[in-house]
């Protein structure tokens, strides 16, 4: 498959890229099964996490990604700067740049951080996209249709798109770069994408996105019968005003319980990207179910990041003796 130069939008990527990236984290994934969990294929090149804002899940799940293929890695946390956003960026990049990185990995709380440091001149390496503001997050996007696509064809599904499989996104769409990502990465692969939530919590025109939206999600559960409903986190830090009344209404109305899960086909998948705030948007019960990909959905994120970190910088060596 041809080489990214950088993955900064889900819409970066054809229906072709697409999939050799999902079947190419089918190969990663085997790898991970292995007893030595460890290629050399990226040894000698440097990969910099540089986190602006919290995380958990992604910055460890790159680190591994990127040590699992032999890259040396630098775990750069920009958290408690005093520079403005703006000159610490630009500084930091070409920090970076002197001393030689072939990929960064930013996140930040900015929208378009990452696209302004792929297109700043200040640095030459290939960047990915781990989160910008409420915008974009392509690789959880990867990490989500992968899933899914192994829940429901198997780990011989290589080839496979997502046609006609149905995904509603449910909760806080307005502030979520998970359902952004997910959006057009899901159509791209052909799914039929249904949207969730209160109007206060859908951005206020979204005509021009393809989906389906709804304001009721038992009612969507029953027409819909989704193969896969993906409950977004409650970003409360994102939250300047009241978005809904109390969060004990938004647990009855828009929460996933135990009632909702009784609604859900048993081969229906319940995925959340974490952090869980569970009680709100997902109750324990139904995080805790058979139908919960949550853990799942971690341990792809590793192999969908290998995949990634190996296609931007792998360059001409190949994966072939893999
Ligand atoms: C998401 C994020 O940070 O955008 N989490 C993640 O990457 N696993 C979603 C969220 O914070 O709600």
């Amino acid at each position: 498959m041809s080489n990214l130069r950088h993955l900064l939008s889900a819409a970066d990527l054809s229906r072709d890229a697409a999939i050799n990236l999902l079947d190419l984290s089918e190969t990663m994934a085997s790898v991970n099964d292995r007893e030595i969990k460890k290629l050399p294929t990226l040894r000698g090149k440097t990969v910099v996490n540089l986190f602006f804002e919290d995380s958990t899940r992604t910055r460890i799940s790159f680190e591994l990604a990127a040590k699992r293929l032999s890259a040396d890695v630098i775990n750069f946390s920009a958290k408690g700067s005093s520079v403005s956003k703006g000159e610490s960026l630009k500084d930091t990049a070409q920090t970076l740049e002197a001393m030689g990185a072939d990929g960064v990995v930013i996140r930040h709380a900015a929208s378009g951080a990452a696209y302004t440091l792929a297109h700043s001149g200040w640095i030459n390496g290939a960047i990915v996209n781990a989160g910008d503001g409420t915008h974009e997050h392509p690789t959880q996007a990867l990490l989500d249709a992968f899933t899914i696509r192994r829940r429901l064809h198997g780990s011989a599904s290589t080839g496979k798109a997502l046609d006609g499989v149905k995904v509603a996104i449910v909760g806080d769409v307005l502030h979520s770069r998970v359902a952004r990502s997910n959006l057009l990465l899901l159509n791209t692969l052909g799914a039929e994408v249904h949207l969730v939530a209160p109007p206060t919590l859908l951005p206020a025109d979204s005509s021009g996105w393809n989906a389906h939206i709804h304001y009721d999600l038992d009612a969507m559960l029953h027409r819909v019968k989704p193969d896969a409903v993906m409950m977004l986190r409650v970003q409360l830090e994102r939250m300047s005003a009241a978005f809904f009344a109390s969060e004990r209404e938004y647990a009855r109305v828009w929460g996933f319980n135990a009632d909702r899960l009784a609604l859900l086909g048993s081969k229906s998948l319940l995925m959340h990207p974490g952090p869980m705030n569970r009680g709100l948007e997902i109750s324990s019960a139904a995080a805790d179910s058979p139908n919960s990909t949550v853990l799942e959905q971690v341990a792809n994120g590793v192999s969908v990041r290998m995949a990634v970190l190996f296609n931007l910088l792998s360059g001409e060596r190949s994966i072939e003796n893999v």
